[in-house]
């Protein structure tokens, strides 16, 4: 039987200038920050001293824009293939998830552009697939209307099979580059992959050697039935917003349970919540740096932040005072976060002003604020219990809120054994304790 004690996973979950919808008006936060690669710089090495598995960068291929949008910080940032490419060069061994739609996208490219990731990075690349969730990414490719929900999960699952298909187009050892014999490659250690499917036709081979990872770590966040049956079949990392330890068993349960059917092992997938934390010295401190965020807050700034979460609906023309009304399922957002939100408004009894608010720093996920001692026991409880193999970090500013976690909250996790005190792997598979898999073409 192992020793080690078993780790929780971190994600550090970077987000320009913070999860705060109203964070960029506060004084110690860049306003800049999406295209500042100097702050992302310093937040990855913050992230990196403090031993997180992995960097999160979130993505749509829109820009928010009108008269909210104008409001918030949420329309100019770096694409983050690109940002965690600079990035990749400032760090050592941290990981770097970026996120990538299987809607309006070609698998070829997704495929090479995290192969060359995690080429460059030494093993550390990670994707976070997604359908797209907002709707807004049609009008950008051609369409007039969003793909709808049931089909934008029946292309990502092909998208994934092509990508991961073109990942294994060459043997490990395909490459000799023998200078005196003049062989650059082995042909017999390539393999076409020809796929002629419903949504793509792909011949292959990929244009960059297998990973050092051999295959790049697959992330994904959906939680709908038709997200959690994807992630079953293909994710080695699921993030997912949780509002109790209740709920996060039952999803952990649920999703756990799902893998016997595709063959696979209960630990060949993590699952990591969104965990949105405010730390201070005292519960009150803690309470009163929340506070000053939320007073920054605009009413129909977090009303339009609150239709965009619970699935791209316009909530303009209801009272602030009102209720949240009776919506139709979303057929372009995410479905589980429409139901996450729904049910807290119902249960708190929350007004449209009031909810927007509630969501303005986490957007739904689950909220820890308080000294070290209380979010390590949280953290703790979730992941001793059923609920979580770690946690996918979110906080109100940046760099500041990371600093704080970094300093405060990670040493207290280290005191109690439950996270590392250092890297001991290479690459994001190492740090997530999955394995590296075989191309199963030349094995
Ligand atoms: C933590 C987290 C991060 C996500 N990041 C993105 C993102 O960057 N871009 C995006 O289009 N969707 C993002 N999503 C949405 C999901 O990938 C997925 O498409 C959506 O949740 C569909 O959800 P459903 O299966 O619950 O309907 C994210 C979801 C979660 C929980």
């Amino acid at each position: 039987m192992s020793t080690t004690p078993r780790h929780m996973s971190l994600g550090a979950f970077l987000m320009a200038t913070g999860h705060h919808v109203a964070a960029w008006r506060h004084p110690d936060v860049p306003a800049n920050a999406g295209l500042d690669i100097q702050h992302y710089r310093h937040l990855a090495r913050v992230a990196e001293g403090a031993c997180f598995d992995a960097l999160f960068v979130a993505d749509s291929v829109a820009a928010a824009e009108g008269e909210i949008a104008s409001r918030m910080a949420r329309s100019d940032h770096f694409e983050p293939l690109t940002l965690l490419s600079a990035l990749s060069g400032v760090t050592e061994r941290i990981g770097l998830v970026a996120t990538a739609t299987t809607t309006y996208n070609e698998p070829y490219h997704v495929a090479r552009k995290f192969a060359s990731l995690d080429h460059l990075s030494g093993g550390r690349a990670g994707w976070n697939l997604v359908t797209s969730d907002a709707a807004a990414e049609a009008l950008n490719f051609g369409r007039d209307e969003h793909v709808g929900h049931a089909d934008r999960y029946v292309r990502a699952r092909e998208f994934h099979q092509v990508v991961v298909g073109l990942w294994d187009s060459w043997a490990d050892d395909a490459f000799v580059r023998d200078k005196n014999s003049g062989t650059y490659y082995k042909p017999e250690k390539v393999r076409l992959l020809n796929h002629h499917g419903e949504h793509f036709k792909v011949r292959g081979p990929l244009n960059v050697a297998r990973t050092p990872q051999g295959r790049p770590v697959v992330v994904q966040a959906g939680s709908s039935p038709a997200g959690l049956d994807l992630a079953a079949r293909t994710a080695d990392v699921v993030f997912t917003a949780q509002t109790s330890l209740a709920a996060a068993q039952a999803f952990y349960a649920d999703l756990k349970g799902r893998l016997g059917a595709y063959g696979r092992s209960r630990d060949s997938l993590k699952i990591m919540p969104g965990v949105f934390i405010v730390v201070g010295e005292s519960q009150a401190e803690a309470e009163d740096k929340f506070a000053g965020f939320q007073e920054l807050v605009e009413p129909e700034v977090g009303v339009a932040l609150l239709g965009r979460m619970l699935g791209n609906f316009d909530l303009s023309g209801y009272p602030l005072d009102g209720p949240l009304p009776d919506l139709p399922l979303t057929d372009s957002g995410q479905r589980s976060r429409q139901q996450l939100l729904s049910d807290l408004a119902k249960r708190e009894n929350l007004n449209l002003a009031q909810l927007g608010r509630r969501i303005a720093g986490g957007r739904g996920h689950h909220s820890l604020i308080g000294t070290p001692a209380q979010i390590a026991d949280q953290l703790q409880e979730w992941f001793e219990n059923d609920a979580a193999d770690g946690f996918n970090v979110l906080v109100p500013h940046l760099p500041g809120g990371l600093e704080d976690v970094a300093s405060h909250v990670v040493p207290e996790l280290q005191r109690r054994g439950l996270f590392r005190t250092h890297y001991e792997g290479r690459t994001l598979r190492d740090h997530l304790g999955l394995s590296r898999p075989n191309n199963p073409f030349f094995s």
